[in-house]
């Protein structure tokens, strides 16, 4: 499996004050780095050893689903995806086909903040939430967003998330 850089971190505390040095020690130096090196261990010699870790998760059907190699890849998918979704300077206001997508999607940016606080304060555990793009409304225009259930805005990359928004549109249109 080819792995991409997973973090753009220049330094050991790039998310402070909002993720700790800690936090980034056990998500990125061990639950990262060892979902990594055990799915580069588990395709070494295989079909998959040449591919990208979205393309190996794309490739692992229903059946995989709950394997070891399954697990490992799609947790540092996770990972990875995470790590971009924040920028040290990052927050601020989304700009673009983005922006104008989140008002037809939410009325507003503030109103994207405060629907997806209250679906990661409502999820209990970890407060996860994720901003899709809704396939099955992609072609009603640009309000194809959808909140699915982070408290980290101060952080939102909102580059990367442009970025995946313009993919999603593409793969759809
Ligand atoms: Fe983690």
């Amino acid at each position: 499996m080819r792995t991409r850089s997973a973090c753009r971190c220049t330094h050991r505390r790039p998310l402070a004050p909002h993720i700790s040095e800690r936090t980034i020690s056990f998500h990125y130096g061990k639950h990262h780095a060892a979902y990594v090196e055990t799915a580069n261990e588990l395709t070494a010699d295989t079909a998959h050893a040449d591919v990208s870790l979205e393309a190996l998760v794309r490739s692992l059907g229903p059946g995989d689903r709950g394997s070891k190699l399954f697990n490992a890849a799609a947790q540092a998918w996770n990972h990875d995806f995470y790590w971009r979704s924040m920028s040290p300077g990052g927050g601020g206001e989304p700009d673009g086909d983005l922006a104008a997508a989140l008002a037809a999607s939410f009325g507003s940016v503030d109103a994207l903040r405060d629907e997806f606080a209250a679906a990661a304060v409502g999820n209990f555990a970890s407060g996860w939430g994720w901003l899709v793009f809704d396939t099955a409304a992609a072609g009603a225009g640009p309000g194809a967003l959808r909140i699915v259930q982070t408290d980290v805005e101060h952080l939102a990359n909102w580059e990367f998330a442009s970025a995946n928004y313009a993919a999603a549109l593409h793969a759809h249109a």
